[in-house]
């Protein structure tokens, strides 16, 4: 008798958790109905903030979808369209001015609804990355670069490596927790090479 009771038992246990699992599933898809619907009656175009901000790509829209869980197959078929969709620069050079790239790695300005579209917005690197020695004030969501032309040289290979990276950092890696900078028209070609420059021209503060 026990032994059956216990097969029933086992049974029932596991009938009511996939039923509660198939309606956790529910909910989670009616939650995230609800929370769109909520954003895109909320969000309305501002200035040059733009409410179509809150429509994912499908990039963004399939990292949603499985979170931590990105079918390694998938993730190399984004990462390919995402290195599609680069745009090097027009005159084959990736240096800048590494003084300007050093304003434009403090700079977090930009991109609002208060900003005018003919200003310039900032990289606001030091948001997640350490870079030049000097400053102490700086995130960790991103490595540090400290040193970053120091240990990998500025050869041509590196210097295509880190503007594709600065362009768009979610071809390399489609999880990449950085925002894509040319690619969502935050920086231009020549701001990006100024930060090219910041990070592998041996006199910017970053390598000395
Ligand atoms: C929101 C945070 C965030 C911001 C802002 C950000 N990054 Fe990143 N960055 C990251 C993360 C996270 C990684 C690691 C990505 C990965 O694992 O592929 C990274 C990686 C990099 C790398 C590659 C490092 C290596 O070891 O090869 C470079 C270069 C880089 N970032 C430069 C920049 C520059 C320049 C800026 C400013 C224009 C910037 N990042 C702004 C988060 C950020």
């Amino acid at each position: 008798m026990n032994a059956k009771w216990i097969i029933k038992f086992a049974i029932v246990l596991a009938i009511s958790s996939l039923t509660i699992t198939a309606q956790a599933g529910t909910d989670d898809a009616a939650l995230d109905a609800k929370t769109t619907a909520i954003i895109k009656r909320d969000f309305h175009d501002r200035g040059i903030a733009k409410a179509d901000r809150v429509n994912q790509d499908e990039l963004q829209a399939t990292c949603s979808k499985y979170i931590d869980n990105l079918p390694d197959p998938l993730k190399a078929k984004l990462e390919a369209a995402q290195t599609k969709t680069i745009k090097w620069p027009s005159d084959g050079k990736y240096m800048g001015d590494w003084k300007a790239g050093e304003k434009l790695a403090q700079s977090g300005r930009g991109m609002t609804w208060s900003d005018k579209p003919d200003e310039p917005a900032g990289g606001n690197c030091y948001n997640c990355h350490r870079l030049s020695s000097m400053e102490i004030a700086y995130g960790t969501i991103g490595p540090s670069l400290l040193n970053f032309g120091k240990l990998r040289g500025n050869s041509v290979e590196v210097q295509r490596y880190v503007d594709g990276r600065i362009y768009n950092a979610k071809a390399l890696n489609a999880r990449a927790n950085m925002p894509r900078f040319g690619f969502m028209g935050i920086l231009t070609e020549a701001q990006i090479k100024d930060l090219v420059a910041l990070l592998l021209d041996p006199e910017s503060p970053v390598n000395k």
